[in-house]
């Protein structure tokens, strides 16, 4: 066992605490992690504000990489000295959907079995909850080795830690959830992190054209430098008029985008996602709704008529071992702007003040560098 700094949520909506915990050496199946970047994501925010659940104490912190300094019995994907981005989706190969070849929906995935504990004060010996199972606000951290995706290790921690949730959620729900490709007319609602990674995304693949949806006017600069070939300030101006128009510019007689990314979790904006789509074209719900909201009340025979697809995406729909290692590779070789995500580097003590400036315009993601 071993004792390092960490960041908890001790208890619903108090600020984030730094502390010592204790992380067991790793056992049958896990691996143990020395974190070197971690990204602030809005989830770490839910869990703090009990969103998520009520198993305080929580572990905070879940975007990132660093390198496996111990592995348990029977490991072998990942051996000492692996470099690795960590995932919240380690698929575990044999429940319904792994066995009928679609581990992206894997039903039982995997987490270390041992907890980590705290270390100090009266409360010493409580099990954390690692948030998504992953818990990487902290110096190292007690994984399943199913959770070390193994990449190039030439990559900044720093910008390939994110590829661990929000921005592979964004570039997934594009060109995996989507199947975005060239030819196609992409508009994305919501401009944050997670928007911002499905306009990069589609970018990517040669969409045309990338219709950047916002309230924000800085986000809306974002998204230009990331690949949109087009803005839309939806405090302004109705957007699904302008995806409409900007969309027949394009291709003679499209009524809408091909493919729209609601990536704002509301039920207005996918209304907006719903009606701002070409006959046949595809919706895509990437932002993540609280339990309160409802599908907007919609004419059944428009569901019907518009045809296509209504779809959501977890985490990008993702496959971490295909997915992982080919967009870092991207990203080596100039073609997927990783760096630009990164609003700032601070220290662990600086998460608090970081889940407070979230939702200002100028930040797409704080990350932690230890
Ligand atoms: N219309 C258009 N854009 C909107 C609207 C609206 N009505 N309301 C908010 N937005 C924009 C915000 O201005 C912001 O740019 O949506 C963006 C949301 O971005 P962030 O708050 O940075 O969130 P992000 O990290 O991108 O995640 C988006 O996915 O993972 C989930 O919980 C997360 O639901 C959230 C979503
Ligand atoms: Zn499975
Ligand atoms: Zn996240």
């Amino acid at each position: 066992m071993q004792q390092v700094q960490a960041v908890i949520a001790r208890t619903k909506g108090s600020p984030v605490e730094v502390v010592t915990i204790n992380v067991p050496d790793p056992g049958p199946g896990e691996a143990l992690v020395k974190v070197q970047a971690c990204g602030v994501c809005h989830t770490d925010l839910h869990y703090r504000e009990g969103g998520i659940g009520e198993d305080f104490p929580y572990l905070l912190g879940h975007e990132a990489a660093g390198v496996v300094e111990s592995v348990g019995d029977g490991v072998t994907d990942v051996a000492p000295g692996d470099y690795v981005i960590l995932n919240w989706r380690a698929v575990c190969g044999e429940c319904r959907a792994c066995r009928r070849g679609q581990p992206q929906y894997c039903f039982n995935t995997h987490n270390a079995k041992q907890r980590m504990t705290l270390a100090d004060g009266p409360d010493a010996g409580t099990e954390l909850s690692p948030a998504l199972g992953i818990g990487a606000f902290a110096e190292k951290t007690l994984v399943a080795a199913g959770q070390c995706t193994k990449v190039d290790p030439s990559a900044r921690p720093a910008a390939v830690g994110l590829l661990g949730c929000g921005v592979m959620a964004g570039i997934g729900a594009a060109i995996n959830t989507g199947a975005v490709t060239r030819g196609r007319s992409v508009a994305v609602i919501g401009c944050g992190g997670v928007g911002v990674a499905a306009i990069a995304g589609s970018a990517l693949v040669g969409a045309n054209p990338i219709i950047a949806v916002d309230i924000d006017a800085q986000k809306l600069r974002t998204a230009t430098r990331m690949g949109a070939t087009h803005t839309v300030d939806s405090s302004q101006v109705d957007p699904v008029a302008e995806i409409k128009r900007i969309s027949a510019e394009f291709y003679e007689g499209a009524d809408g985008a091909d493919v729209v990314i609601e990536a704002v979790g509301r039920p207005e904006t996918w209304k907006q996602a719903f009606y701002a789509r070409d006959l046949a074209g595809t919706v895509v719900l990437v932002g993540v709704p609280t339990p309160d909201m409802k599908v907007p009340d919609l004419p059944l025979i428009d569901v019907f008529g518009r045809g296509g697809a209504l779809k959501s995406s977890w985490y990008g729909d993702c496959l971490p071992s295909r997915d992982f290692p080919m967009l870092i590779d991207l990203y080596l070789q100039g073609r997927l702007p990783l760096d630009a995500f990164v609003s700032e580097t601070i220290d662990l003590d600086a998460v608090e003040e970081a889940l407070d400036r979230m939702h200002s315009g100028d930040v797409l993601r704080s990350v932690v560098v230890l």
